[in-house]
């Protein structure tokens, strides 16, 4: 395998990204980092303390001063702020409503940027999942996939992983949080310059996994 394979899966919000690149990392036997959970945790962090998340310079003012960890194993990625494991807190509907605010604050983006270089320097092949990966995060990642999914479908598929029994109402959700990653100033979520786009509305995540893993290997 080359030195420094890097995978980046971009895409909106319940494309499919998380169990797709985890499933392509465990296929081709690579590290995982889901960026997302990164955002997630350093909104969880800010949330615990207290901050209020309609002013960037309180923001930033904690932000810097909160260490976060994530590990790279695809069957089993952690996530860690200050020490304390937060895997799970990170996917409450309290994070999932305010990550979007936080994500467009351009200093955490450095911050949260620099990190998720660490551990991509520090791997030898690595699927990266998230919305600017091939665009600002990896934009040398020799692999660029910008997974979509129609709207609807997305909402289904993220309704039934959170138990919602009110697939419109997620569907909305889903659209506002696209609106917002997609029109901040800082790193928007775009489809980034050579990445090949893969629709996976009509296909089961083993047929979307066996795509990119083609992809991947046509590219090394
Ligand atoms: O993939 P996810 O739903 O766990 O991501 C949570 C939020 O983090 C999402 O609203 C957008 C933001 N995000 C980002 O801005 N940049 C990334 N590379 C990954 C996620």
């Amino acid at each position: 395998m080359s030195k420094s394979l890097v995978v980046a899966i971009d895409g909106p919000s319940g494309s499919g990204k998380s169990s797709t690149s985890r499933g392509v990392a465990d296929r081709l036997s690579l590290d995982y980092l889901d960026t997302g959970a990164i955002y997630r945790a350093m909104t969880w962090a800010l949330l615990e303390r207290g901050v209020d998340l309609h002013d960037p310079a309180a923001i930033v003012a904690a932000a810097e001063g909160i260490r976060l960890t994530s590990g790279t194993d695809p069957s089993n990625p952690t996530i860690h702020v200050d020490g304390t494991d937060v895997a799970e807190p990170i996917r409450s509907d309290e994070v999932t409503g305010s990550v979007s605010l936080v994500a467009a604050v351009p200093r955490v983006r450095e911050l949260l940027v620099d990190l998720q270089r660490e551990a991509i320097g520090g791997s030898s092949g690595i699927v990266v999942e998230g919305r600017d990966i091939g665009s600002t995060v990896a934009p040398d990642a020799p692999v660029k996939i910008y997974l979509v999914a129609d709207p609807a479908a997305r909402a289904a598929r993220r309704a039934a992983e959170t138990g919602s029994p009110d697939a419109a109402a997620t569907e909305l959700a889903l659209a506002r949080r696209d609106e917002i990653d997609s029109t901040r100033s800082t790193s928007p979520l775009v489809r980034s310059e050579g990445a090949v786009v893969v629709d996976g509305t009509f296909l089961t995540l083993e047929e979307v996994i066996e795509a990119i893993v083609g992809i991947v290997d046509a590219a090394r």
